[in-house]
């Protein structure tokens, strides 16, 4: 019997040549692959720049620089994420603090990031930067959350790592992709193999913002700039003539080493080409899901706001395991035998050691209830029909 993890990355026969081809080129990484890869993102999340990075960890890390967050300002993000959006800001020294979830999407509440950052105004330490989070591939509260940086004037950074594809419905009826509203400073994704698509590790930034496009890409390549326009040191860089001299480059910032490769690109580039597609079968999977479990007297499903096209990197279903009178573990364990995976998404990260002495839990009481609840079921676009009904009908043993 096939063991079917909770997610799986799909790769193709074009996939593999496209990757071959770009094996077989002059080019591994610093190649054409990736503003190809980059040019074809933009267009399908209807970005105007994007930087492809090595993951998508580095990609928010990229981000939180480019937004000039530093030692001693404050950040905040979602109890209810991979640790990855918090760290990010501790990586350039900031403070971290966790808002709660809305119970009913498990998206970022914009009503506990307001307390927040009402607080951290009236403390004298405004915060600077806002990491939202699309859990498990539902927008969150773009709206809300635009309201918010007017009020407060943080840099917003959307973590989109689950949400590439998804859409959402402004007040006005326009729908609008990932990465394609204004509004959020910078936009990230991630490319690992449980994502939409995958270039087995990588990450990208989306924005509209001519400035930050070109601190980002300074800073993916050590801080270094080769456009001769750019240069500080002229009598470095100019020969007698005036001509630059052929071997000059010039590093101006603190920068790191966060590109993606060529191959990797290729990868990325034919993945993209299957992404509605993929989206379209989670949607399915997880209707079949919510139609069969969502009787079940101890399952529940989280909601989808009106006019989000959730892009569904995760089926989460919400367990009662204590009226259940299952432990989680056992149902776990019960799936696992039965050669299925799951997974929780996620531990609150305030609860994490390295974050818990900083953080108080009356401040997130829904990621908490959300926390005993959840697990999330196999999704991936290669599940079959089959497949799912087998998943349900185990679980349904496990909590008998
Ligand atoms: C919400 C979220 N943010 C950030 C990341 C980090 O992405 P990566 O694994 O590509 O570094 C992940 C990856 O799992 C994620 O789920």
């Amino acid at each position: 019997m096939k063991f079917i993890p909770y997610g799986r990355q799909d790769v193709s026969r074009e996939d593999i040549e496209a990757v071959v081809a770009v094996l077989k080129s002059d080019y591994l990484t610093q190649g054409p692959a990736i503003e190809s890869f980059e040019k074809a993102v933009c267009l399908e999340a209807g970005a105007s720049h994007a930087i492809a990075c090595s993951n998508g960890t580095a990609a928010l890390h990229l981000a939180c620089l480019a937004a000039d967050l530093q030692a001693g300002d404050m950040a905040v993000t979602s109890a209810i994420t991979f640790v990855a959006s918090a760290n990010c800001a501790r990586y350039v020294g900031a403070e971290v603090r966790f808002a709660d979830i809305d119970p009913e999407t498990l998206t970022i509440s914009p009503l506990s990031c307001r307390r927040i950052l009402e607080k951290a105004q009236s403390e004298g330490r405004p915060v600077k930067v806002v990491v939202t989070v699309d859990f498990a591939g539902h927008p969150c509260d773009m709206q809300a959350f635009a309201q918010l940086k007017k009020e407060f004037g943080f840099v917003w950074i959307q973590d989109a790592c689950h949400s590439i594809g998804a859409t959402w419905e402004d007040s006005q009826g326009i729908r609008w992709k990932v990465g394609e509203w204004p509004s959020p400073d910078m936009t990230v994704l991630s490319f690992h193999p449980v994502k939409h698509i995958t270039t087995g590790e990588g990450g990208m930034i989306l924005t509209h913002d001519d400035r930050l496009a070109h601190r980002l890409r300074l800073l993916r390549t050590h801080g270094i700039t080769r456009d001769p326009a750019e240069f500080e040191n002229k009598s470095e860089a100019l020969a007698a003539d005036g001509s630059v001299n052929p071997w000059y480059y010039e590093m101006q910032q603190l920068g790191f080493n966060y590109r993606l490769t060529d191959i990797q690109a290729a990868l990325g580039e034919s993945q993209l080409h299957r992404l509605a597609a993929g989206i379209v079968r989670r949607r399915e999977i997880v209707a079949a899901y919510e139609a069969r479990l969502g009787r079940h007297p101890h399952i529940a499903f989280p909601k989808v706001a009106d006019g989000v096209w959730h892009a569904y990197h995760l089926a989460v279903a919400l367990i009662d395991f204590d009226s259940a009178g299952k432990s989680r573990a056992a149902v776990m364990n019960h799936l696992r035998e039965a050669g299925i995976g799951t997974q929780v998404h996620y531990i609150p990260v305030p609860l994490m050691p390295f974050y818990a002495a900083a953080s108080d839990s009356a401040d997130y009481p829904s990621a908490l209830v959300y926390y005993r609840k959840a697990l999330s079921l196999p999704c991936f676009p290669q599940l079959t029909d089959a497949d799912v009904a087998r998943i349900c009908s185990v679980l349904e043993v496990a909590l008998a």
